[in-house]
């Protein structure tokens, strides 16, 4: 495989990081999950006490506190500075509040540009929200990946029920709507498809299913 860069797009718990971790794994690529850099400065806006709308306090926490990533034979492990957040970042404190510290343009910026250095040997798979339209634009691959809100909360549920998160399934399913909204209408980079991007719809498919159908596109474009 050629050292391509691949931008996997979508609403949340649409399955893109266990899509994305996968074919990183496949094709030998890095795997980089940018909604875990903005779970970390949330994450450091809770324990710090900045405030979630706060641009300048937020860009000075990530200059204190660099985001950084560790291959485990566990999955990727995320550091802010020298404390390890791998868990942390999936709690539901953090996850109500990830989407208000996204909007905020001057943390875009700063982590676009990370992301950005983080690409550019090629050899990527990248998953967010704005990678196929503003992170990545020139990736050779761009998916789109979507499911119904009904799927993406019970993968959601099962998934936090096997990390012995415990939330309400009904609860769960109105978090992942409100993401959806917020995440769509905030003024910089919201979450669209990229013009160029090829839209895969998994409901009703499996994990399997999905990284073939994706591996497919990747082969129609010829790589
Ligand atoms: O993929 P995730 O659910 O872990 O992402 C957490 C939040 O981060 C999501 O609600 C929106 C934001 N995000 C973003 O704005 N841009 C990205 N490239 C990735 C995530």
């Amino acid at each position: 495989m050629e050292n391509i860069s691949i931008a996997i797009d979508g609403p949340a718990s649409s399955g893109k990081s266990t899509v994305a971790k996968i074919l990183a794994n496949d094709f030998q690529f890095i795997y980089v999950d940018t909604g875990a850099m903005y779970r970390a400065v949330t994450y450091l806006a809770l324990t710090q006490n900045v405030a979630l709308n706060d641009e300048a306090g937020l860009v000075a926490l990530l200059e204190k506190f660099p985001v950084r990533f560790k291959q485990a034979a566990t999955g990727q492990r995320v550091f802010v500075g020298e404390q390890e957040v791998t868990k942390e970042i999936r709690q539901n404190d953090v996850t109500a509040a990830v989407s208000e510290v996204s909007a905020q343009k001057a943390v875009r910026e700063k982590l676009v540009e990370l992301q950005q250095d983080l690409a550019k040997t090629g050899g990527i798979v990248m998953d967010g929200r704005d990678i196929g339209t503003t992170v990545l634009p020139e990736a050779e691959v761009k998916i789109f990946l979507v499911a119904s809100v009904e799927e993406r909360a019970q993968r959601r549920y099962k998934e936090n029920q096997e990390k012995g998160i415990t939330t309400e399934f009904e609860t769960l399913k109105e978090a992942i709507a409100k993401r959806d909204y917020l995440d769509s209408h905030r003024e910089v980079s919201p979450l669209v498809q990229a013009q160029d991007a090829i839209l895969v719809d998994t409901t009703g498919m499996n994990i399997q299913q999905v990284v073939s159908k994706i591996k497919e596109i990747i082969a129609q474009k010829g790589y």
